[in-house]
């Protein structure tokens, strides 16, 4: 097809929308599509909270990068306007690292994690059935499941162990937008916020025996998927 032709064609399924587009009561939508989260990763400055040293504040703050893995929506609807969704995706990996520590070796990666951020929100669709475009907003709440937290061959090296973080409950907004390609298939646009909020902590014998260094960290990450849709 040359480009003309599918810019036609394109433009006359767009103005060729007389067909109930917009999702109904009692629709399963089901979407995949890769899926970033881009963590803020602001953190609090990391202090001693066990052994001989307890108390000291090492400053420095607590990094994390990001990560774009399968992303899963099932969505209900319970009205043409108003459904719940559950995001599920595969396991995101992230590299944490510290920055600017008193402690010069405990600067740069200290390991990684991986977690799973299953969130169950209520959505809301303005537009009436008209509209091959339906705009979408919502909120909800999230629950990250952190795991497999491990130092990294670098920081073991300096005499870190013991890496952990603990899980988070926190509240989710999405904005997002599914496109009718047919009364069935869609594309799907999504940005999400999610509240996120860790206690990491990281164990060191190397600089005196039972140390315990911990972060608060803020991971309050953006989200963004792009997929491809099916209603049942
Ligand atoms: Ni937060």
């Amino acid at each position: 097809m040359n480009k003309s032709l599918l810019g036609a064609s394109l433009i006359s399924l767009a103005l060729a929308a007389p067909l109930a587009y917009a999702h109904e009561a009692g629709d399963i939508l089901v979407r995949a599509g890769a899926i970033t989260v881009n963590p803020k990763a602001d953190s609090s400055s990391v202090k001693v909270d066990q052994g001989p040293l307890k108390g000291a504040d090492l400053g420095g703050k607590a990094t994390m990068s990001s990560d774009t893995q399968l992303g899963l929506n099932f969505a209900y609807m319970f009205s043409s306007h108003w459904g719940i969704e559950l995001l599920a995706a595969s396991p995101f990996e992230h590299d944490v690292k510290l920055k600017g520590t008193a402690l010069g070796a405990a600067n740069g990666k200290l390991g990684t994690l991986k977690h799973l951020p299953p969130t169950l929100s209520v959505v809301y669709y303005p537009l009436d059935g008209k509209s091959a475009f339906q705009p979408y907003v919502g909120a909800g709440i999230n629950y990250t499941w952190i795991y497999d937290e491990h130092v990294g061959s670098q920081a073991q090296a300096n005499g870190f162990s013991n890496f952990k973080a603990k899980n988070s409950w926190g509240m989710a907004f999405q904005v997002g937008a599914d496109y009718m390609i047919t009364d069935k298939i869609m594309l799907n646009a999504q940005v999400r916020y999610i509240d996120i909020d860790t206690q990491a902590t990281v164990e060191n014998n190397a600089v005196a025996p039972g140390t315990r260094a911990k972060v608060n960290v803020d991971v309050d990450p953006f989200i963004y998927m792009v997929g491809l849709g099916y209603k049942f």
